[in-house]
């Protein structure tokens, strides 16, 4: 299963949550591809934020090779579920999407914790490192809960009734 995560610039959270959910995956012996992208276009090409970079490596996870990238309309195709940080980041890609938007492929990453509530991972971009670390722990606690929902059926859908 190929699985992208969606945020804004694709150097704090996205990379996180790249990181986060390809080592469960790993850890539970699931066959997944995790990749991540962001709606906008400054950090094309660059490395995760220096402070996503430290707190994934002092929870043991090494995100210093990924590199950004722009969301784009292929990956509705490319990928069988995507997982955006908030709601901007999805109406942004659903728009950039056009004709390709597959709304039963797309959700908010926190509504595998809190289903229906639209709650977002908050930007930790203009804060201190205490904001990287909560984040770190909501995409976690989010990710489990991915691991436990796809990881035993393999459904190709995260919204059946949409
Ligand atoms: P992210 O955070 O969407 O979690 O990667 C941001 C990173 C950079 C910018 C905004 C948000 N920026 O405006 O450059």
């Amino acid at each position: 299963m190929k699985i992208l995560m969606v945020c804004l610039g694709n150097i704090c959270r996205s990379p996180l949550a790249e990181g986060i959910l390809q080592d469960k995956a790993n850890k539970a012996g699931l066959n997944w591809q995790v990749d991540s992208a962001g709606t906008g276009n400054w950090h094309v090409g660059h490395a995760p934020h220096k402070l996503s970079q430290k707190v994934a490596g002092l929870n043991g996870i090494d995100i210093c090779q990924q590199k950004g990238r722009q969301f784009s309309s292929d990956d509705m195709n490319t990928f069988d579920l995507i997982f955006f940080m908030d709601e901007d980041n999805l109406a942004d890609a659903k728009q950039m999407a056009g004709i390709h938007w597959k709304p039963a492929k797309a959700g908010l990453l926190l509504d595998s914790l809190y289903p229906g509530e639209k709650k977002s991972v908050p930007d930790p971009y203009y804060g201190g490192e205490v904001g990287f670390h909560e984040v770190f722990e909501l995409i976690s606690k989010a990710c489990d809960a991915i691991i436990y929902k796809f990881g035993k059926t393999h459904p190709s859908v995260i919204n059946p009734t949409v």
